[in-house]
């Protein structure tokens, strides 16, 4: 029956959610390991501990911390260099409005929202560069923000 037929369109619709969500947890070359967050205020970020000199951190025998500040229309650092196969933490926050932090060929896309740190934990196990761009308009030069993540 007509019903019949959604029903089964409706399984169908599921089933290739959940494929593209266990796809998208293990895509090429890297590992999702943990996805969290916490709050800053904008006006704080010079004087944060974390965030007043952006950059790589090395935490642990392979574990490294990366703080990252957005603003229109850059990223703090430019260039980010981790060694593959490390875990990696990233810190984002923005400065003034709304950006993304998007690792070109890996699932790391997160909004940055003022007020807020985007954190992920990532393993990349393929070296090579990304690209780092900005997914969410946040401007007239939007589409000039970018970065680049040497993995070596
Ligand atoms: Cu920042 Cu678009």
């Amino acid at each position: 029956t007509y019903e019949k037929a959604w029903l089964v369109a409706a399984m169908v619709l599921i089933v290739g959610f959940m494929a593209t969500i266990t796809y998208g947890a293990v895509g090429p070359g890297i590992a999702m390991i943990d996805d969290d967050g916490g709050t800053i205020d904008p006006a704080e970020i010079n004087d944060h501990e974390r965030f007043g000199e952006p950059g790589v951190e090395h935490v642990g025998d392979d574990e490294y911390e990366v703080a990252v500040v957005a603003q229109a229309w850059s990223y703090t650092p430019e260039q980010i260099e981790v060694p593959a196969d490390s875990e990696v933490t990233f810190y984002v926050t923005s400065r003034d409005v709304t950006h993304s932090f998007s690792v070109v060929g890996t699932n790391v896309n997160t909004m940055v929202i003022p007020g807020q740190i985007s954190e992920m934990t990532v393993r990349f196990d393929e070296p090579g560069e990304y690209g780092i761009l900005c997914n969410e308009y946040c401007g007239e030069y939007h589409h000039t923000m970018e970065g680049k993540l040497n993995v070596v």
